[in-house]
């Protein structure tokens, strides 16, 4: 346990590659300083090749967690002896956690992460919602099993490769009404929430979404940047309900493996607001 006052700060890190661009640790030490808790938190940028290595070197020098962004969720999965359940679903871990016995554990809290942002923070109901979620790699997994406890009326899965996203549908068959396509034929034309996973923003590129798919729907980028993605000037272009970048995300995420680690709940509504100003 974390011996508050003794002076030495609990270390933490963000391990990905690249990393120089996270926000992470100004997230955490906001985090740090609402809470009164005594912690560094700093990147490590690890190739591939490194990620094994470095984050178990980290761990046996006793810091206490780290936060695994792309390419590492994969690794950091293999790397954990025990998964959470989400997690294991996510097929993905962004959290590791060295317990006391000096084993570390692995979660996943992005798909949490986007839930509360889009529900509690946006107050973008999911119930009984119809949701298109773009994308059927790593950063679409993570998302499904949240979204889909959510009991939306319906979740479309769009991939360019078709295969991945079928396959991820029958993954998740069993947790709701899921079903996969491709851009160009989709089940549905309207849906309510239209959620970007592909990293396409990553390469300032726009997933092939038809145009009027756009008009009234709550539009929403995984990912964060400090301009607009090709995806939500799209969305704005189009007709829009709202567009939102994944700040909230990040922040309800990061919140999230916060408590794991401290065991508090921080308030994430000032930090969002300020990385969006930042
Ligand atoms: P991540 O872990 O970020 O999800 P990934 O597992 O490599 O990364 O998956 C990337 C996703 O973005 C895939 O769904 C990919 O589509 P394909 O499976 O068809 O490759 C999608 N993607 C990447 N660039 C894209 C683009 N320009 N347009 C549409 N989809 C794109």
């Amino acid at each position: 346990m974390t011996i508050q006052g003794s002076g030495v700060p609990d270390r933490y890190a963000v391990i990905g590659h690249p990393v120089a661009h996270s926000r992470s640790p100004l997230v955490h030490r906001c985090f740090a300083e609402q809470t009164n808790q005594i912690l560094s938190y700093t990147r490590i940028d690890a190739t591939p090749e490194a990620f094994a290595e470095t984050a178990r070197l980290f761990f046996r020098e006793r810091g206490r967690g780290l936060n695994v962004t792309l390419p590492h969720k994969g690794a950091a999965f293999a790397l954990a002896s025990t998964v959470a359940e989400r997690a294991q679903r996510a097929g993905a871990v962004n959290t590791l956690t060295l317990n006391d016995d000096g084993s570390i554990s692995g979660d996943n809290t992005d798909g949490v992460g986007l839930v509360r942002d889009l529900r509690d923070n946006l107050h973008v109901p999911l119930r009984d919602s119809r949701i298109l979620l773009l994308g059927a790699g790593g950063a679409a997994r993570g998302v499904l099993e949240p979204l889909l406890v959510e009991e939306p009326a319906t979740l479309v899965i769009a991939n360019r490769t078709p295969e991945k996203s079928h396959e991820l549908a029958r993954a998740f068959r069993k947790l709701g009404r899921v079903k996969g396509c491709t851009y160009r034929v989709l089940p549905d034309k309207r849906f309510d929430i239209i959620v970007n996973a592909t990293s396409a923003s990553v390469a300032g590129q726009l997933p092939p979404v038809p145009d009027e798919l756009a008009a009234g729907a709550v539009c929403y980028d995984m990912y964060y940047a400090d301009h607009d993605t090709p995806f939500a000037r799209w969305a704005r272009d189009h007709g829009a309900r709202s567009v939102h970048l994944g700040f909230g995300m990040l922040v309800e995420q990061a919140a999230e493996s916060f408590y794991i680690w401290r065991g508090l709940r921080p308030e994430t509504r000032a930090v969002i607001a300020l990385l969006r100003h930042a």
